[in-house]
């Protein structure tokens, strides 16, 4: 498949990251088919992508984009229930959560890629929006581990500029290089990451949370400062844009 090739983009998920991503792929002009398990869910996610904080309608008041441009982005956009409904899909991103409370379910993303995979054309790329799981473990539900990596959006997705690359040794390199081709003309700067076993978090989040939020947890455990002065402290004293405490939260939340 070569980039030209990729027209249309299938995103699983709707939820702080899927939606995110949807919104940046119609922008970019890319026809994007957005499914999640319930209509409510749907609604909700288009109502975020054009009113919320990072919407559209915010875009237009900045003066980012126009209001004809929104109005064709939201042209190429359509929700769906059904998963055969990414059936004729060139690229597809798995960006679902592990049910209330949890994040990442590993059991569920395999068994949701062995069903798609079922259902996908044959020369489709797959990819992950994992945060932590190593990328072979889900390549490995699917025929297709050739062309299956991880593509790591931050949030909030249609802001943030990084998309990790993550390739596991089955993957072609035209693969990467296509999907590289395809983070960049969706606005991301990408950095390749090599798969690793033991769901690590490849770069960012393996720092972050196996690093620095846990040795920042730990200053305030054995009482050393207030999560408040951990988070100044890295603020004014690393020129950090937010604290550790702080950066944490704020992931998780979809930044409100
Ligand atoms: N939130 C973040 O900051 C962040 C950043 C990068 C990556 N991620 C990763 O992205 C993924 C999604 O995270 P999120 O924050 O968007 O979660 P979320 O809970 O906001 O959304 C997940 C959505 O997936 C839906 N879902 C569950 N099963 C599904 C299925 N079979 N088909 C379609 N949709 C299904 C849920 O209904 C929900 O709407 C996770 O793997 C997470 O680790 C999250």
């Amino acid at each position: 498949m070569k980039i030209e090739d990729i027209k249309t983009i299938g995103v699983m998920g709707a939820g702080v990251m899927g939606g995110g991503i949807s919104q940046t792929a119609i922008l970019a002009g890319y026809n994007v088919i957005c499914r999640d398990l319930t209509d409510e869910i749907l609604a909700k996610a288009k109502d975020t992508m054009i009113n919320g904080r990072f919407g559209l309608k915010g875009g237009v008041e900045r003066g980012k984009h126009t209001q004809q441009q929104v109005d064709e982005a939201l042209a190429r956009l359509t929700l769906t229930t059904k998963v055969e409904d990414l059936k004729d899909c060139d690229f597809v991103i798995e960006a679902i959560g592990g049910g209330p409370g949890q994040l990442e379910n590993k059991p569920m993303k395999i068994k949701v890629f062995g069903e798609l995979d079922k259902i996908a054309k044959k020369e489709a790329i797959f990819a992950s929006n994992t945060s932590y799981f190593t990328v072979a473990d889900l390549a490995a539900a699917t025929e297709r581990k050739d062309r299956f990596l991880g593509v790591h959006w931050f949030s909030p997705a249609n802001i943030m500029k990084l998309a990790e690359v993550i390739y596991t040794p089955d993957v072609k390199e035209e693969v990467i290089q296509v999907v590289e081709e395809l983070c960049k003309r969706l606005g991301k700067t990408s950095v390749r990451v090599k798969d690793m076993p033991g769901d690590l978090g490849h770069i960012a989040n393996r720092i972050f949370y196996r690093g620095v939020a846990a040795e920042a947890r730990k200053v305030v455990e054995e009482g050393v400062a207030s999560p408040q002065d951990v988070d100044t402290a890295m603020k004014l004293g690393f020129n950090w844009p937010a604290g550790p405490f702080e950066l944490g939260a704020g992931a998780r939340s979809g930044w409100g």
